[in-house]
């Protein structure tokens, strides 16, 4: 037919953006560095990071010996475990998360139970299913190890002398309780010390540049870079416009940093019953290492109050953190549990909500079933699949040469990146 050629080009044509839709993608690029962190007054001290850094691939601090954080958050892996559920010592009750871009984060965890990254970090340290190690046994390891003890002295000043020190003393443990006082208090003050470190590394971890960034990039050149397919661009209109996602994914992150309870079920059917936001409000609220407590280094700062201005209503019961979307095609199995395998069958969710749970009467209600076809559902998956971002700098991916130290560290002995960072100076 002689108007074939012409349908050819207008099928080609590239989806047209609206002013507004080019607002939208503006807001949602670039990945600016992460926000400042006073309550760590090490948090962008390069020397931190590479302690920080020796320590996340440090077997040394489970009870086992055998589990560090990059078990659970592993560079290969885009920082988590592709598992549903999280394996260290035992196997847990979430998924992980991946740990580029949790320094934008206002709330850690699915639920929010600490209000900072070093904080954070004490918890699967001590997490008898995660880590199971003590707050006592980690400094003495400092102790015992002289390439991390070097460096934790001449960043945090002394540590602490514990002779003797009965092992497994974590807040909970006879061995604990038979300390004294101020023992307690300096194995807290190191503790915190060894997290403010593992958040300073953590920080360098940011989500990546990727193809989204690189075509939103290209709206102020000349030649738009054709970077993104059409099928992603028609899918990013679709997220920002028909699908709704943009109520509770937008900026930077693609996620409002809240808590949403989405009703899905628990695994037997019916309202799940893992309380969420509601529990990891009180768990915050109660903890001594807020952000605004005594082991901040600023504890007035805007940062240090968010906690103490928190509020929590009804619909926080079973809500959990909207995660960030960067990275999301190698971030699965997916949702708080991990139930989901694939992105595919998180849209299959959305699309018809068929398998959501009845709700309690104090859920917000802002998702409809989608209803859309094969293809619009392709052209979602297609523009998620460009907020890849690429990998971090190469020395990131490994713990720093340790001549004198630990012997097992979870270094990937396949990567020919391990040879180059043998000469990287520790203080890089
Ligand atoms: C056994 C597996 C496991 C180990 C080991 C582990 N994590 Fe995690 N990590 C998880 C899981 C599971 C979650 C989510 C838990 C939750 O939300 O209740 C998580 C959450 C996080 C988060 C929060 C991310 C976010 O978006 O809120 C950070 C950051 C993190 N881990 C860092 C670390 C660090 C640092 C270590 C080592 C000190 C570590 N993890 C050890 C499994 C692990
Ligand atoms: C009401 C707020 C809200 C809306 C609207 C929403 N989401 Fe989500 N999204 C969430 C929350 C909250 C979670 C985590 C839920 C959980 O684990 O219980 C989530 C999880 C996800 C995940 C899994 C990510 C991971 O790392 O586990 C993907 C993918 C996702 N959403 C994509 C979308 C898309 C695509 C849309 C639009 C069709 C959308 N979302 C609409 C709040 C929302």
């Amino acid at each position: 037919m002689w108007w074939t050629p012409l349908l050819l080009l207008l099928m080609a044509a590239p989806p047209e953006l609206s002013e507004h839709e080019l607002r939208l993608a503006r807001s949602m690029s670039p990945v600016p560095a992460a926000p400042n962190n006073p309550t760590n007054a090490h948090a962008d001290d390069p020397a931190a990071a590479v302690l920080g850094r020796a320590l996340f691939f440090d077997p040394g601090l489970s009870s086992t010996g055998d589990i560090s954080c990059s078990t659970c958050h592993q560079p290969d892996k885009a920082f988590t475990d592709e598992r549903s559920l999280a394996q260290g010592v035992g196997i847990g009750n979430r998924n992980a998360p991946t740990v580029r871009g949790a320094a934008h984060h206002r709330w850690l965890f699915w639920d929010g139970r600490a209000d900072t990254l070093w904080q954070q970090a004490m918890f699967p340290i001590e997490n008898p299913l995660e880590m199971d190690g003590a707050r006592g046994d980690v400094v003495q390891h400092l102790i015992d190890t002289p390439w991390l003890s070097s460096r934790y002295v001449s960043i945090f000043g002394p540590l602490p002398n514990l002779d003797p020190l009965i092992a497994g003393a974590r807040p909970g443990t006879d061995a604990w309780d038979a300390l004294s006082a101020s023992q307690q208090q300096a194995i807290n003050d190191a503790f915190v010390n060894v997290c403010k470190s593992l958040e300073a590394y953590e920080r360098q971890l940011s989500p990546g540049t990727s193809d989204f960034d690189r075509w939103v990039a290209s709206f102020d050149q000349a030649e738009a870079t054709s970077v993104m397919s059409d099928a992603a661009i028609r899918g990013f209109q679709l997220f920002v416009g028909q699908a709704g996602c943009r109520q509770c994914h937008f900026g930077p992150l693609v996620s409002d940093l809240e808590f949403h309870d989405l009703g899905l079920p628990a695994p037997n059917g019916g309202p799940s019953n893992d309380p969420g936001r509601g529990a990891g409000y009180s768990q915050l609220q109660a903890s001594p290492f807020r952000a605004d407590g005594p082991w901040s280094d600023a504890p007035q700062s805007s940062q240090a109050r968010r906690a103490a201005n928190a509020r929590i209503g009804p619909e926080h019961w079973g809500a959990f953190r909207t995660p960030s979307l960067r990275n999301v095609a190698s971030t699965g199995p997916y949702m708080h549990d991990g139930r989901f395998e694939t992105i595919g069958d998180v849209l299959a969710f959305y699309n018809t909500l068929e398998t959501q749970a009845r709700r309690h009467h104090h859920a917000e209600d802002v998702l409809q079933p989608l209803d859309f076809s094969p293809e619009q559902l392709a052209d979602l998956e297609a523009f998620l699949s460009a907020l890849s971002g690429d990998p971090p700098p190469s020395h990131l991916m490994h713990p720093p040469p340790m001549p004198q130290g630990p012997k097992k560290l979870d270094s990937n002995p396949k990567s020919p990146e391990l040879e180059a960072t043998e000469h990287i100076p520790i203080t890089e």
